[in-house]
């Protein structure tokens, strides 16, 4: 789809550009990597609120980058505070996790206004902002009481919190006033848009349902909430897969780690992916499968993350203890049973893992999509490997074909985790790995990022009879406005 997008201006928490030892290089992940391309032929700016100034203030790059130039008390208690102590466990249902503090609250609301000032500042008349994520949700209606004249949109990359948890948030109506501020809201999956459904309950905001989205009338607008589900860049990790020097890296791993069956799961170290929970479902096998014992490896690639944050500290350190229980228990000089990496992998080494792996072992305790599971399926030159992957996951709602397994069943998550790495492969293997790959081809992140915004601006131009319904106005919603 073609889209008019000239400048167009992206608001988000990274930046595309890192700075490295060996200079400026791009930043790593999908959204990256769809997001370049459209950048570079709209010849627009992307504002990044927790960059680093120094990667972006530069002429080297293609299109202008802006870090913005904020107090480090204010980015740390937006980033590790508000942002990543309140919302990140309060959408993946961690509300024990969570603290919220009022001074955090007041960082979040000073990052988002400046990320609104800066996206007021470069965006040309009547042209188009694309905001990314939980750490910057206020934007949406911030700019647009600035410059009424955009089209703004906004991606939701994480869960959508249950509206239980929601209750909690001191500042839940201004999050979703934050949030209504687009013309198009998109989040991974119609479980999400039913759970946003669910808040503007909570909050007595009136909306239409129009199919699987929904309308909310804001004046002479309205915000459209839909489900778009993101992907991976299919062709780059489907031409790793077919490389000859990757296919003999990941033939040297499967030797290295004795030839017998290899199990990969690759994480940020975050709480919400269920890495202490998914060792200890190994350790139970290696306790119970004396094959398992014998021929069953799981090599679990951890890349550090968020380590000003206490229960990120902590978390490393319980993972680091649990590789090495199981190792005292069943490891032996010629035997490692886990191994654990605590490093970033680039995607050419990930692309050999992926190869090497018989199964991927996605178990998520709550994801908003996972990612790591589309990057298994696409990089298998045969439909061969099996995945297996959290009910809990967005992913699980698309890649239906998948091994599914409850993350909180302890001895489900054991079974399971038997059955990918031992039983025999069968036929209906083979044809859960050819329709997952069929599945994934059609999701690639370009045609999401384009899709995005070719329906970001359709949403602006249509004209929905919106016949705004009243709803209940719960209880809960009047606490959470009496503060
Ligand atoms: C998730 C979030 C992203 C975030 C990424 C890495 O995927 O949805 O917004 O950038 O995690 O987390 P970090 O805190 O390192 O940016």
């Amino acid at each position: 789809m073609k889209t008019r997008s000239p400048r167009l201006v992206i608001v988000s928490a990274r930046a595309p550009f890192v700075r490295t030892g060996s200079g400026i290089v791009r930043a790593p992940g999908g959204l990256i990597s769809a997001l370049l391309p459209l950048m570079r032929r709209s010849r627009g700016t992307w504002i990044a609120t927790g960059a680093d100034r120094e990667a972006c203030d530069t002429s080297e790059l293609p299109f202008r980058v802006r870090a913005l130039a904020l107090p480090s008390e204010i980015r740390s208690a937006w980033y590790a505070g508000a942002s990543n102590g309140a919302l990140w466990p309060l959408s993946h249902g961690f509300g024990e996790v969570c603290r919220f503090r009022a001074e955090q609250a007041r960082a979040y609301f000073e990052v988002c206004r400046a990320a609104a000032d800066a996206a007021a500042e470069y965006a040309l008349p009547g042209g188009v902002v694309w905001v990314h994520d939980y750490q910057l949700a206020l934007v949406p209606a911030l700019l647009r009481a600035r410059r009424p004249d955009l089209t703004i949109g906004f991606f939701w990359h994480i869960p959508w919190p249950a509206s239980d948890s929601l209750r909690v948030l001191p500042w839940a109506s201004e999050l979703i006033e934050g949030v209504l501020g687009a013309d198009l809201v998109g989040l991974h999956v119609p479980r999400y848009v039913r759970a946003f459904r669910d808040a503007l309950d909570e909050l007595g905001i009136a909306y239409v349902n129009d199919g699987e989205s929904i309308v909310v009338p804001r004046g002479a607008r309205h915000t459209r909430i839909e489900a778009w589900p993101i992907g991976v860049d299919v062709d780059g990790w489907a031409s790793l897969g077919r490389d000859e020097t990757v296919a003999a890296e990941a033939a040297r791993i499967t030797a290295d780690l004795g030839g017998g069956r290899v199990l990969l799961s690759v994480d940020r170290m975050d709480y919400a992916k269920g890495i202490v929970e998914r060792l200890e479902a190994f350790e139970r096998l290696l306790e119970q499968n004396a094959e398992a014992r014998e021929r069953v490896t799981l090599v679990q690639i951890g890349v550090p993350s968020r380590e000003t944050v206490p229960a990120y500290r902590e978390l490393r350190q319980r993972i680091e203890a649990t590789v090495g229980r199981i190792q005292g228990r069943f490891g032996g000089p010629r035997r490692k049973p886990v191994h654990l990496f605590a490093r970033t992998f680039d995607s050419t080494e990930l692309a050999a893992y992926y190869l090497a792996a018989d199964a991927a072992i996605v178990t998520p305790k709550r994801d908003g999509m996972n990612l790591v599971a589309f990057e298994y399926v696409a990089t298998r030159p045969r439909p061969n490997g099996r995945l297996l992957l959290s009910t809990t996951a967005g992913a699980a709602d698309v890649l239906t074909e998948a091994h599914l397994v409850n993350p909180y069943d302890e001895e489900g998550l054991t079974s399971a985790i038997e059955d990918v790495a031992l039983a025999p492969e069968t036929a209906s293997d083979i044809a859960r790995m050819a329709a997952l790959q069929a599945r994934v081809s059609q999701l690639s992140v370009e045609t999401w990022a384009s899709g995005f915004l070719a329906r970001l601006e359709q949403v602006t131009e249509e004209r929905v009879p919106v016949r705004a319904q009243e709803t209940r106005l719960a209880a809960s919603a009047r606490v959470t406005r009496a503060r």
